[in-house]
């Protein structure tokens, strides 16, 4: 039998899971997104996540245990100790406990960019990598993820590295792009002084660059002079769904 777990990847604007086959890291079920409520406080999440198991679950015939959930916050412990662009009630929230609680199963609660870096380094870009790859998703905010040798270092913050005096993701991202409505070659100029910073830090082996704008790379990574080969994740959206889903599946199996 295929293993399976589900996914969910929650998000400051969407909610969205499917059930992930963990052999092959394709979806097994239509993706359901649905918006996050407003204020993005934790009751309101964990009310909307159950609403969302229960679209997908149908979709399967057998009822799926293992369950991941990947959040945009540093996580430690099952603990969120951060919070962008959700309420700060998660700060210092036992989220892992109390999702576990409410929704009747053991859950792997993680950081989203860590979630979509292990799904790269298993199903897509940095697969068999050796060395230090560094995903980063550039969306709203900046997140990373660090592996080495395929083992990934959860909860690097990389977006916050200081750039001009503030949070380099407050000028590189893609929210800032769209913010302060930058064309592809302005944006490129930030995101070659933050790439060449993480290269000078790190001196990483590859860069896989994640989040929805990986699908216009074209428009933009080759505008970036680096030493490191940078290229655009497989996974698209979905790498935070299969890494949630395949972090959690040794839950299963312990
Ligand atoms: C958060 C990270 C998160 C990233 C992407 C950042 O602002 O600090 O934890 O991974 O946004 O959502």
């Amino acid at each position: 039998m295929t293993s399976q777990a589900i996914g969910i990847d929650i998000g400051g604007t969407g909610i969205k899971g499917a059930v992930v086959d963990l052999d092959s890291g394709e979806l097994l079920s239509p993706r359901i997104k649905i918006p996050t409520p407003d204020g993005g406080r934790p009751r309101d999440i964990l009310t909307t996540t159950r609403r969302l198991l229960t679209d997908i679950e149908p979709s399967v015939s057998d009822r799926i245990e293992a369950l991941g959930v990947c959040f945009p916050a540093v996580v430690k412990n099952g603990h969120t100790l951060s919070a962008a662009n959700v309420s700060d009630e998660w700060i210092g929230l036992p989220a892992e406990a109390l999702f576990e609680e409410e929704l009747g199963r053991g859950i792997r609660f993680t950081n989203d960019a860590d979630a979509a870096g292990y799904a790269e380094v298993h199903y897509g870009a940095a697969r068999g990598v050796k060395g230090l790859v560094i995903l980063t998703t550039l969306g709203t905010g900046i997140g990373s993820a660090l592996l080495y040798d395929g083992t990934l270092i959860p909860n690097a913050e990389l977006g916050h590295l200081q750039m001009d005096g503030t949070d380099a993701e407050k000028l590189a991202s893609y929210g800032a792009k769209a913010k302060e409505d930058l064309d592809w070659d302005q944006w490129a100029k930030r995101l070659q002084k933050y790439y060449s910073m993480l290269e000078f830090l790190f001196s990483p082996d590859l860069f896989v660059v994640g989040g929805g704008v990986s699908k216009n790379a074209r428009d933009f990574l080759p505008l970036l002079s680096l030493k490191t080969p940078i290229i655009p994740a497989v996974h698209l959206n979905n790498a935070g769904i299969i890494g949630a889903a395949s972090l959690a599946a040794p839950l299963n199996s312990a």
